[in-house]
């Protein structure tokens, strides 16, 4: 049997009381793999990862419904410093990293746990960050900003990381070192990943399952490689029209469905 590290079961996440913003997600993520959870804007995976990291009451969120196990503990409702130390670390989409302190200041805040990575390591994987060691990580770009989040994310002694939009606002050369830096450190370190991208194409390059949301709920999954290949998920996330507002999938699974019953 696969060995099960991160187990959301049935989840559903509802903002200020009203607002229900995932229903019913379930997923698996094995110990070692690389997961990514896709989809278009507003689907879900923001608020599916703060449910997992603990960030949902800094948003007026909770979870009113299923189970998150993280090895063999429910962590609902625990609080972001509580996974913090269980070895579940988040990097957001936004305010990774202190703008106002330098690049090496950064890395020794996220250092001063004393994690068995090194800094010495990190600096391995990401050597333009010692170049920049003395500049304000305000001012880096957005490559290098994500590089120093990763960075500081693998010295908090990480078992489990979740990124949300590693891609974000990158160049797409960019984009494809950082997902192939990500892939490599995962397998040699033996980390464990849930990467959460509007970029399918990229994160299902790199990962062993995948995930796809749309509206709140999970409407494909399977291996990275079989996503990749099937027609819907290539016509409507893999393509041009992934990104188009007007088309969605569960709309056109409808729109099919009424054809088939008049038709
Ligand atoms: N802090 C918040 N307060 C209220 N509603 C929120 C909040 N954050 C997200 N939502 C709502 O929850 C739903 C899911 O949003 P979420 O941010 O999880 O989507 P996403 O898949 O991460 O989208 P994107 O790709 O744009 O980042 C959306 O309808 C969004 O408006
Ligand atoms: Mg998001």
């Amino acid at each position: 049997m696969t060995d099960i590290l991160l187990q959301v079961r049935q989840l559903e996440v509802v903002y200020h009381r009203v607002a229900t913003a995932v229903q019913g997600v379930s997923l698996e993520v094995p110990k070692g793999s690389i997961v990514a959870l896709v989809g278009t804007n507003g689907a879900g995976k923001t608020t599916t990862l703060r449910a997992i990291s603990g960030f949902l009451p800094s948003e007026d969120a909770e979870i009113t419904d299923g189970d998150i196990t993280y090895g063999d503990r429910r962590i609902n409702g625990q609080l972001p410093h509580q996974m913090a130390r269980a070895g579940v670390i988040l990097v957001p989409e936004r305010d990774k990293v202190f703008g106002t302190l330098s690049v090496e200041d950064n890395l020794e805040f996220a250092a001063r746990g004393g994690g068995e990575i090194t800094l010495e390591r990190v600096l391995g994987y990401f050597p333009l960050l010692t170049q920049r060691k003395s500049q304000l990580a305000g001012y880096l770009s957005g490559g290098e900003k994500q590089m120093l989040a990763i960075g500081m994310a693998l010295l908090c002694r990480p078992t489990l990381l979740l990124i949300d939009e590693l891609s974000l606002g990158l160049a797409p050369i960019v984009i494809k070192d950082l997902m192939a830096l990500l892939h490599r450190i995962s397998k040699e370190l033996g980390l464990t990943v849930l990467l959460v991208e509007q970029n399918a194409n990229a994160a299902l390059a790199i990962a062993d399952f995948g995930y796809v949301m749309e509206g709140g709920r999970v409407v494909f999954y399977g291996k990275a490689s079989e996503l990749i290949s099937h027609p819907d998920v290539r016509e409507f996330y893999l393509g041009g029209a992934a990104q188009s507002e007007t088309k969605s999938y569960r709309d056109i699974k409808q729109y099919r469905r009424k054809r088939r019953w008049w038709g």
